[in-house]
């Protein structure tokens, strides 16, 4: 993409409405996952000039509020917000007024009353983005993983890559790809869905876009109730690795129990880890995803990550585009991009 298409596409009008909020991906649904798609597109362009920089949200203030550990999402969001040149606050929740009992409530209050426009908010609570929502007044919520509820942003930055991916496969632009490319693409989304929030966020991404969609695991990390869920189980990782376009691995959630469910990490491996004799019966073009942060030699075998068709580095990188794409267009669509090119590099 040139540069001034990379204008054209952000200066156009969004195609579907985003927002005010990103609670969940089912606000988007397949129009507006495709279009965060359509800009993130022109933001990765953005990102590959030599001062990846544009004044898009000049004057605006984002806030990273992440009451949950977190390496990949937190930079990636303040990342984003940076190469859009918002201003960025992030609480640190460890040294500020939660630890002397400030409720979520007030903190979000006192943060909203500096004058921010964005709050970007990790939360172990299922449904605490959308509880804030409920409570800011003027500021876009965007959920950065609540409980095991969601995590919208990474299973869009996982659409992104297989788009790619694909795109290379076919020698195209990705843009030109849309989102049929997702029609009828199998994906096998393995491990812990009980407690992954990643895992809820794919299948309506996914499905959303037409994919198939097959969950693989032990019985006891899988929802208690899959009723209404867009899937299939596989009782068998084997029987299905071979015809998966799309391998997305979870990690077990310690930090939620899952230890507790299953009999030993070494059975947990032996059934469900991705292990080079499992590699060997994907199919030529398969990709494997991995959300991270990646646990090696549970699931998946070390020298398996490190193999070209593991695309977690490049998730990772995805993930600034990405972000950009979902702040663009909560926060600064409807005022367009002014002077885009003013700090090309
Ligand atoms: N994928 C993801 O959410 O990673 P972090 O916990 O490092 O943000």
């Amino acid at each position: 993409m040139s540069v001034s298409q990379v204008e054209a596409e952000l200066a156009t009008p969004p195609r579907v409405g985003i927002g005010p909020h990103l609670l969940s991906v089912a606000d988007l649904g397949a129009d507006g996952i495709a279009e965060v798609l359509r800009v993130a597109e022109a933001f990765a362009e953005v990102e590959r000039r030599s001062i990846p920089k544009v004044p898009a949200l000049r004057g605006k203030v984002v806030a990273t509020l992440f009451f949950e550990e977190s390496t990949r999402t937190r930079l990636s969001f303040e990342t984003a917000a940076k190469r859009l040149s918002a201003d960025v606050l992030s609480l640190a929740v460890a040294s500020s007024a939660v630890k002397k009992g400030e409720s979520l409530r007030d903190t979000v209050q006192t943060i909203e009353a500096l004058g921010i426009d964005a709050v970007v908010l990790r939360h172990a609570s299922s449904g605490a983005p959308e509880q804030v929502a409920r409570w800011v007044e003027r500021a876009h919520v965007i959920n950065a993983g609540d409980g095991w509820h969601e995590h919208p942003t990474q299973a869009l930055v996982d659409c992104f890559t297989v788009r790619q991916v694909l795109a290379e496969g076919a020698k195209v632009d990705p843009a030109t790809l849309g989102v049929s490319c997702f029609e009828g693409l199998r994906v096998v989304i393995v491990g812990d869905v009980r407690h992954s929030r990643v895992a809820r966020s794919e299948v309506l991404a996914y499905s959303a876009l037409g994919a198939e969609v097959v969950l693989a695991g032990p019985t006891s990390l899988m929802p208690a109730n899959l009723d209404g869920w867009p899937v299939s189980v596989a009782e068998d990782l084997d029987d299905v690795l071979g015809s998966a376009d799309v391998v997305s691995l979870l990690r077990l959630q310690a930090e939620r129990g899952s230890g507790s469910f299953v009999p030993s990490l070494r059975e947990y491996t032996a059934g469900w880890g991705l292990t080079r004799e499992r590699v060997a019966r994907l199919a030529a073009h398969a990709i494997v995803t991995h959300p991270g942060p990646m646990v090696r030699g549970v699931e998946i075998a070390s020298d398996v990550a490190d193999l070209p068709s593991v695309v977690v580095t490049r998730q990772v990188t995805n993930g600034v585009a990405v972000r950009m794409a979902v702040l663009f267009l909560l926060l600064g669509a409807d005022s367009a991009l002014e002077g885009l090119g003013s700090t090309r590099g």
